[in-house]
């Protein structure tokens, strides 16, 4: 299968959208007209992953721009309830408030900055996972390199490309990656349904594996390397990121593997001195107690279930954007 386009895009008055639901029965697009359309799939995690998120707050402003016209008052409550759809991802806040930047000169200087911004998003994170996959290969002494990654960072969390996935990308495309071991990401399974989908699209070799397995294979020798992508980047470094990745790095920092996050510039929250203060997104019991649609827990069983958890700086060998490495160990 050829290319299929962006993640998300402007056509004919709308927001359209991969529908990451269907995924991967079935490539679709989504056609979003309103605000509110938007924030639905939003929260349903139709479009997600923080770049992608910041290129639908900023899409979602044109879109209310473009429906309230001069009622500016009415374009600011939409952005409002777009920037808080969820509350991890920092991007979705950025996007938001930089699109608004531009509504004294009307709804298409809105547009226009939004549409600039996909363009952004996707040379800033090719800048990125280039700058990672050299870091990469400049600590991991094995070739070609073999790593492990967690939820989706490809061009489907992303307007193109991706973040740790654009560093497989990268190496694949240079000869420098033998495999990806890919976690499926309980409980929605983002790293099984997308990033398993992306890769193989790509023909690029892998390998899915449960979550729980990522220590196991770690130990057997079986990983050079650890690269994520990021939601939340406090000042300090500190990371949140999908449930799960503190774990990766706890079990990387045993087995003295780089563990190496990759974001844009706009993941980074300069306003959070550290990552105690980064609201983490708790999603509903469901998607724990049952799987596919039936239950596999006890009726009412109860929950625990955020969506993301906060990796320390003191376990990230480097916290990389487009600048290169921004925070980490090996700063
Ligand atoms: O809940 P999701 O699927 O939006 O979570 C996505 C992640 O945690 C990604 O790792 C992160 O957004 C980086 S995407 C390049």
């Amino acid at each position: 299968m050829g290319h299929v386009g962006r993640t998300i895009d402007w056509a004919d008055g709308t927001v359209v959208i991969v529908d990451q639901c269907a995924l991967p029965a079935e490539h679709r697009l989504l056609r979003l007209a309103t605000v509110d359309e938007l924030i639905g799939a939003i929260q349903r995690l139709a479009v997600r992953g923080a770049p992608a998120l910041g290129a639908a707050g900023a899409l979602g402003v044109a879109l209310a721009a473009h429906r309230h016209g001069a009622d500016t008052a009415a374009v600011h409550a939409d952005a409002g309830r777009l920037a808080t759809a969820r509350p991890t991802a920092v991007n979705l806040r950025w996007g938001v408030e930089r699109a608004l930047t531009k509504l004294p000169g009307g709804a298409e200087a809105v547009l226009a900055e939004a549409l600039a911004m996909l363009d952004e998003d996707e040379r800033v994170n090719r800048e990125a996972s280039a700058h990672a996959a050299r870091l990469l290969l400049g600590t991991c002494a094995r070739r070609p390199l073999r790593l492990l990654t967690h939820c989706n960072t490809g061009r489907l969390a992303t307007v193109d490309w991706g973040t740790a996935l654009g560093v497989v990308r990268h190496l694949h495309a240079e000869g420098e990656l033998e495999y990806v071991l890919a976690d499926e990401t309980r409980p929605l399974l983002q790293g099984a349904r997308l990033t398993a989908w992306e890769l193989a699209e790509e023909a690029i070799p892998y390998r899915l594996l449960p979550d729980a397995a990522a220590a196991a294979a770690m130990a057997r020798g079986l990983v050079d390397g650890v690269v994520v992508g990021a939601d939340r980047i406090a000042a300090n470094g500190d990371t949140a990121n999908k449930i799960g990745t503190y774990g990766l790095a706890l079990a990387a920092a045993r087995h003295g593997l780089p563990f190496v996050v990759v974001a844009p510039s706009s993941t980074v929250d300069a306003s959070l001195p550290d990552g105690g203060a980064i609201v983490i997104e708790e999603r509903a019991p469901e998607e724990v107690t049952h799987v596919a649609g039936n239950p596999v827990a006890p009726k009412d069983a109860a929950v625990f279930n955020p969506a993301f958890d906060v990796t320390p700086v003191d376990l990230i060998t480097a916290v990389v954007t487009e600048h290169g490495v921004v925070a980490g160990t090996a700063r």
